[in-house]
């Protein structure tokens, strides 16, 4: 089927994640071999909705020369943003009030008057719900699955969770020695939001003593039960990992934030919850680490940088199929395409049947259950 497409835009949204450049890379220099232009949105869609705030231009001409050297880099060119939902944008009022407004329209009119045929979206599911929604009302998309959380459904990871995994476990690794030294218990704070997949695959490669996810409410004494015995076995430290949004099995999920229109909750704080009660249950010395945003930085690993680069270029190859509406995921052996109906507002947590938990049961990792 011919596309008949002369120009497409890619736009970056929700948190970053190493391997956007890389996408966008691939996206720009597949399109470009396909005698399409490619333009760049800056901050989600903020680019097209405000115009005013970028006097050298909300939307840019996206060249091979501009995405040149840019495939090992951090961040995204494009700049992204995680508030202001543009399907439930929060827009203040003259009487002080804010109103949840939809501003897709102005989008798909910004497309049609300039001539711009079809968009690559890039992001996590609140990225890929504003893409259906955009494609349900006619505009020609393909998303491609970005977030360290791995937490979207239907592909079997997504590009910047590796590069996440490989720090947190490097950062683990060092703690041991500190933490053998001392003899002390490390607490380790990370993100990833509903899902435990940062927390059990950086646990388990860097050999925490205990993991807690939000798939399995944890019950603190049993962490300090498993110190306790460790410390009975000469083995005088520990270490604990946390995902932010793991919950006491009586208690509740720490919140920093609460949602707002157009912007989800901020998690945090359970580190800090669970050393308070494990100093007290166990008298050891705890210290806790949090590695926050540090997980979202850095050059991506060259698993992601591949991920990144296949569905960049995957994404273009839909496009240019007349595909719309789908998400570019990854299966084996190759990539394949789902209907972003099938992803937006799903969430893909940490089966408790994987085998990856089950390694963890095996060799004698502490689940707080
Ligand atoms: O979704 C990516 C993520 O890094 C989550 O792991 C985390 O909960 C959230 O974004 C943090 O968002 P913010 O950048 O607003 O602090």
């Amino acid at each position: 089927m011919s596309s008949h497409i002369r120009r497409i835009a890619v736009c970056t949204g929700g948190g970053d994640a190493p391997g956007l450049n890389a996408v966008i890379r691939a996206v720009v220099i597949a399109a470009a071999n396909r005698g399409w232009e490619c333009y760049g949105i800056r901050d989600g869609f903020n680019g097209i909705l405000f115009p005013e705030r970028y006097p050298e231009g909300g939307v840019f001409r996206l060249t091979r020369e501009r995405v040149r050297g840019i495939g090992h880099l951090g961040g995204t060119i494009l700049g992204t943003t995680n508030k202001g939902n543009p399907l439930h944008f929060p827009m203040k009022m003259q009487d002080g009030t804010t109103k949840d407004v939809d501003l897709s329209g102005e989008i798909l009119e910004y497309f049609a008057r300039k001539e711009i045929d079809a968009l690559v979206s890039i992001g996590g599911d609140g990225s890929l719900t504003i893409a259906n929604a955009l494609h349900k009302k006619g505009l020609r998309v393909v998303g491609v699955p970005k977030t360290i959380d791995n937490d979207l459904d239907k592909t079997f990871t997504t590009f910047g969770f590796d590069t996440a995994v490989a720090f947190a476990t490097e950062c683990l690794d060092r703690l041991h020695s500190t933490a053998e030294s001392h003899q002390r218990v490390m607490v380790v704070e990370v993100m990833g939001r509903y899902a435990g997949w940062i927390a059990l695959h950086a646990g388990i490669a860097g050999s925490a003593h205990a993991i807690l996810i939000p798939e399995i409410p944890f019950d603190v004494d049993k962490v300090a039960a498993k110190i306790r015995d460790r410390d009975a076995e000469g083995r005088m430290y520990s270490l604990v990992m946390v995902a932010e949004g793991a919950e006491p099995i009586d208690g509740h999920r720490e919140v920093l934030a609460p949602a707002e229109i157009g912007h989800a909750e901020r998690l945090g704080g359970v580190g800090e919850q669970v050393a308070r009660v494990l100093a007290d249950r166990t008298g050891k010395d705890v210290r806790v680490v949090v590695l926050g945003h540090l997980l979202r930085g850095g050059s991506p690993t060259s698993f992601d940088r591949l991920a990144a680069m296949r569905f960049g270029t995957a994404a273009v190859r839909a496009l240019d199929e007349g595909q719309s509406g789908i998400m570019v995921a990854l299966g084996f052996p190759n990539v394949n395409y789902v209907a972003l109906e099938e992803v937006a507002g799903r969430m893909k947590a940490v089966p408790l049947d994987s085998d990856t938990l089950q390694t963890g049961r095996d060799v004698g990792i502490c689940f707080g259950d």
